[in-house]
């Protein structure tokens, strides 16, 4: 401080009287009494620099579970419900409902469902046959079914369901006698390799048709009616329409087969035979 003007200063002051005139002063006059020490230029405080808040990022190294693969052409299936052959093809669990009997697998000659009964449903026969019968599952499916139809007045009946092997033996005997081997394997199963054998199968027509068993049903009002509603009550049209290449018979609008709701809507939506179905199935 330089102090000869240091006096000045205090003198000045003394004569305002106001000590406090001292804030109104510039403050580089003030400066210059101050030792160059304290002359630090005065710098707006600025709060120190706050680590930048990062974004929280997922965790890369966490283990998060991916989704399953899904396939929408595929199909989860139980175990139980895959066909299981012996050596020679022939069918070891053969109370599955979802069994499947076609020319390269065969059901035991002795097969006989255990649980056979006779839906209420009309027939266009009279008589207690065993034609009549079903398997219990599909015999009330067969019921919901029919009784659908008839509250919308489509008329149809149950013309043949179960057969033993002894029976299929004499139809397929009498066609091959009639028609030859060719034609007749394109409309008739060997023993054993018939789907009426299982109990799940149930040929139908209608009044239209004559209640025969004859293409033309496909083309009545009731054989239209069937083939769009019978996936909703767990039926499929078993032999359909182009499909002998992959079921090795010709078309059968008539003949219906329980495979349950689930697998008959998939099915009916991706319009597949049952063959194909087990081609696509996955096992659970
Ligand atoms: N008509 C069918 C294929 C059967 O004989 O089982
Ligand atoms: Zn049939």
């Amino acid at each position: 401080m330089k102090k000869k003007h240091f006096s000045v200063l205090v003198i000045l002051l003394l004569l305002t009287g106001c000590s406090n005139q001292l804030n109104d002063f510039n403050w580089k006059f003030w400066e210059y009494f101050m030792d160059e020490e304290t002359t630090e230029e005065i710098v707006e405080e600025v709060p120190e620099n706050e680590e930048p808040v990062e974004e929280e990022k997922p965790d890369e190294n966490s283990e998060t579970e991916a989704p399953p693969e899904t396939d929408e052409n595929q199909f989860i299936l139980d175990e139980p419900f895959f066909t299981v052959l012996n050596e020679e093809k022939v069918i070891e669990n053969t109370d599955n409902i979802l069994v499947l009997v076609n020319k390269n697998q065969s059901l035991p000659a002795d097969y006989v469902p255990k649980d056979l009964t006779i839906p209420e449903v009309p027939f266009s026969f009279e008589g207690d046959f065993d034609k009549k019968y079903l398997r219990e599952e599909a015999a009330r499916a067969l019921e919901d079914l029919f009784a659908a139809a008839e509250t919308e007045n489509v008329e149809i009946f149950a013309v043949s369901g179960y057969r033993s092997y002894e029976t299929q033996y004499g139809i397929y005997n009498t066609y091959l006698k009639k028609w030859g081997e060719e034609k007749t394997n394109a409309v008739s199963a060997i023993p054993g390799h018939s789907e009426h054998q299982t109990g799940l199968a149930m040929d139908i027509s209608s009044r239209s048709a004559g209640l025969d068993l004859t293409e033309e049903f496909g083309e009545t009002p009731e054989g239209k009616w069937v083939k769009e509603r019978a996936s909703e009550h767990g039926f499929i049209i078993r032999y359909p329409h182009d499909g002998e290449v992959i079921t090795g018979y010709q078309y059968e609008p008539w003949h219906l087969r329980y495979v349950g709701k689930e697998v008959a809507a998939y099915m009916d939506e991706h319009d597949l035979t049952l063959e194909e179905f087990f081609d696509r199935a996955i096992k659970q």
